[in-house]
């Protein structure tokens, strides 16, 4: 009998569940939204990142509808090919007037966008240097570069300049850095990082994932948030978050954008977005424009359950932003915590290692402009319910 070729496998995913890290999935049978419909039953969403409520917006799925009957439903080839449609031309200008960049290039993902973006900037022999904390995606795209890996601690520019300090001479070298880290909610010090690039020559790259949209006047992000347009070379957007669609882009200097158009990977040998999404994106861009009311309602929503949050105990870390991390430490405790709040209602994932270090895993709770604030008041009643019960906040009424 040959030996199970696959056994490993098994065991790898044992001792992920005895751990409590074994991910599960829930399956929504709803659309996007403040409530959401899981195993038959109407949940608070505490987690989505749908930050503005676009994602189930009656103007974007209109133009969703508009754009299968005029385009079809697929894009029939990668974007070099025969994938590119005016609908994506126009989706990039848009996106390109929103941002304040001189030129914008769409991907099928923000994932996507740094696996293409970084790997045509760096090579062999270059180096990058990394905020410890970035995202998956962005270290994924720096390991495909082959250039060397230099990580620094997280937002600590003194740190930063010791490391670049450490690696000179060099000849090609990219700083890279979230722009809004998704699991605090803190901002990069975008300012500070775009003065150390200009001194030592760095290429500047942000991934403004969970910042457009968000931060900046009327969501138009964290360049934009400091004011820095034209000394970022390279923005990284997501248009699956805020947007509440699907996809990514890159943007920034022309000159980079017609280089990706040439050496992007995903966008010479993945198929481009359908019609349908571009369309949608195209809608929310037309809302962003119009009016900041979703991003105000957004910005309201997060400083009310923050402050109910802190009020009542909690530890949100240092968000300062509408994600909202409750720290809880211990990754069986917030397995546990989040259960508890599933069975009362609330839907808020727990985050464990390798998503965030070890001894540090949270409930991570993402706030929307779709939340009335009737469903942040239930929120919070259920988190104190929930922190008393586990013995994370104290009962007030007891010590007295
Ligand atoms: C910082 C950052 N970059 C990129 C991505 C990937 O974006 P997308 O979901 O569009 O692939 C995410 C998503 O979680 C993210 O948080």
């Amino acid at each position: 009998m040959p030996a199970n070729k696959l056994k490993w496998i098994d065991r790898e995913l044992e001792s992920l569940q005895k751990q409590g890290l074994l991910t599960t999935i829930r399956s929504l049978s709803s659309a996007q939204g403040a409530r959401l419909v899981i195993n038959g039953r109407s949940m608070l969403n505490f987690c989505s990142n749908n930050y503005l409520g676009l994602a189930n917006h009656p103007r974007l799925k209109a133009a969703a509808q508009q754009a299968i009957e005029t385009w079809g439903v697929g894009p029939g080839a990668v974007r070099t090919i025969a994938g590119t449609m005016d609908l994506h031309l126009e989706m990039e200008r848009r996106l390109a007037q929103f941002k304040g960049a001189e030129a914008t290039i769409s991907f099928q993902s923000g994932f996507a966008a740094n696996l293409a973006a970084i790997p045509a900037l760096v090579g062999k022999g270059d180096i990058i240097f990394s905020d410890a904390l970035n995202h998956a995606s962005i270290i994924d795209g720096c390991r495909l570069s082959r250039a060397g890996i230099k990580a620094y601690k997280h937002n600590d520019i003194d740190n930063l300049r010791r490391v670049i300090e450490a690696s000179i001479p060099f000849e090609k070298a990219l700083l890279v850095s979230d722009g809004v880290f998704s699991m605090d909610g803190d901002l990069a010090p975008l300012d500070k990082l775009a003065a150390v690039a200009e001194e030592y020559n760095l290429i500047l790259m942000v991934d403004d994932a969970h910042g457009e949209g968000v931060v900046g006047r009327g969501g138009r992000g964290i360049v934009d948030h400091f004011g820095l347009h034209g000394r970022v070379d390279v923005e990284i957007g997501t248009l699956s978050k805020a947007f509440g669609v699907v996809g990514g882009y890159v943007a920034g200097k022309k000159t980079i954008v017609d280089w990706l158009r040439q050496r992007g990977r995903p966008f010479l040998f993945s198929s481009a977005v359908t019609p349908a999404d571009v369309a949608a994106c195209i809608a929310a861009i037309d809302l962003l424009e119009e009016s900041t009311e979703l991003v105000d309602r957004l910005w309201a929503n997060g400083n009310y359950f923050k402050q109910g949050m802190r009020a009542a105990g909690f530890d949100i870390g240092r968000s300062e932003t509408p994600i909202t991390p409750v720290m809880l430490g211990d990754a069986a405790l917030t397995q546990k915590f989040s259960q508890r709040l599933f069975e009362e209602g609330v839907f808020g994932t727990a985050i464990a290692f390798p998503t965030v270090p070890q001894g540090m895993a949270r409930i991570r709770v993402m706030l929307s402009a779709a939340h009335l604030r009737a469903d942040l008041d239930e929120g919070l009643a259920v988190f104190k319910k929930v922190g008393k019960e586990l013995g994370v906040i104290q009962d007030k009424r007891r010590k007295i």
